[in-house]
Formats: structure tokens, sequence, C-alpha cells
């Protein structure tokens, strides 16, 4: 039977995904697990920076980013949509205007992801390609330490909505800011020119088959 094909199949999978992934990577591979008995998966979540380390000294068979490499040879798939907003303290006066430009939002105190974060790169990259100065106030090393900073009254900042899974609704403002959304895409990826082995052959078939409707990234 089916199920006895897919309990058989057998074998490891090593999986290297950024930081924001872990808001979704273990729902996913609690499925492909339950399905797959018999493929023992790990999973190692960092920095883009590290993934990038991961994949040149190939220390897994599937990399989770949330933009492909650009110096790296590799095959990059597209299975989820990735909206980046920009999240603020419910009370934050920015809270209930519309349209805000990218100057306005200039002024205020940013926190940003630490140097080799992807997120880190997307919001330098966006000021940087405007010609807008901004206002870095305080690096923090991980998403869950700047949503605190947030509501601590500390900041702003750049996020994935994935990272606002386990929060109530309400609990951040999501600032109407112009251009924003930015809507990027979650990206599997591996060496070109190497075959997948099996299992993650398998895994990669897995993550192109999630909702059709995610993957295309329509503006919410
Ligand atoms: P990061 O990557 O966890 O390094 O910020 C996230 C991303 O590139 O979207």
């Amino acid at each position: 039977s089916m199920a006895e094909r897919q309990g058989l199949k057998k074998g490891r999978l090593a999986l290297m995904a950024v930081s924001t992934a872990s808001y979704f990577a273990p729902r996913l591979l609690g499925e492909f697990s339950h399905k797959y008995p018999g493929i023992e998966v790990s999973l190692k979540v960092t920095n883009r920076e590290q993934v990038l380390a991961g994949l040149a000294d190939n220390l897994a068979d599937l990399y989770i980013l949330g933009q492909p490499p650009e110096d790296i040879e590799v095959e990059a798939k597209p299975f989820m949509c990735n909206p980046l907003v920009i999240l603020a303290a419910p009370d934050h006066p920015l809270a209930g205007q519309v349209d805000i430009p990218l100057a306005r939002l200039a002024k205020e105190p940013w926190l940003m992801r630490e140097p080799g974060s992807g997120t880190r790169m997307a919001v330098e990259r966006l000021f940087e390609d405007e010609g807008i100065e901004f206002r870095p106030r305080m690096d923090l090393g991980s998403n869950e330490a700047i949503k605190q900073a947030i509501l601590a009254g500390l900041g702003i900042a750049v996020m994935s909505t994935h990272s606002l899974t386990l929060n109530p609704p309400g609990q951040f403002a999501v600032l109407k800011a112009r251009g924003f959304p930015i809507l990027r895409q979650w990206y599997a990826v591996y060496p070109a020119g190497r075959p997948l082995s099996a299992v993650a052959a398998t895994f990669l078939d897995y993550l192109l088959a999630q909702d059709a409707a995610q993957a295309r990234c329509a503006a919410p």
C-alpha cells in the first residue's frame, strides 16, 4: 500500500534554515515525519550568513532561505510566501496612520537583527535603494528579542508575518507603510549540479506540494 511504501522510506535528512523559519518549519516537519516515520530529520536554525556558510561547507541536504544566495550556484525552489511587515507597539503614534512614507519611518528608532541576518540585509537594502538615512537604535540577536524590545517601547522593526504565528491578534501594530508588505518567498536551496538524495528529494516534493495559494504570495 501507499502507507507501507512511505513507511519503508528510510534515511537521514539534514536541514539548515534561517531563524524566521523556526516559526513554520517544525509544523511542516511534524507532518512530514508523520508521513515518513523512517526518515530521521535534523534541523539547524541560525541566521542567513551561517546558513550560507553551511551551504558552502556542504553541512546539510537542503537549506531554507528568505532570499537565494547571489554568489553560489544553486537551485532555488520557492515554496511559500513570506510577507515582511513593519511592527510597532500597539500604542505607537503611527499605528493609526495610512500610506506612511519611508522618509517618515526613517526618523523612528529601528531595532535591527544582528549582522549576518537576512532580515537585517532586507532593511538595509530598502533604505539604501531609496537613498534614505535611517536610525538603527539597537542590534538584537533574535526575532523574539526584537518583539520584546518593540513592546518595551524601544522602537520599530521589519519582520516576517510568520514570526507572529503565536502572538494574539492586536499585540503588535502592523504599520501601514508605503511599499509594504514586502512580498518575499521562502526558498528551498541546494547546490546546483549535485543530485539530491532520495530522502531530500522526497522532502522537497513535500515542500513544493504545500498550499498553492500560499506559494503564490498575493498581497493580503
Ligand atoms: P535571518 O533570515 O533569520 O538571517 O534574518 C531571514 C530571511 O532571510 O528572510
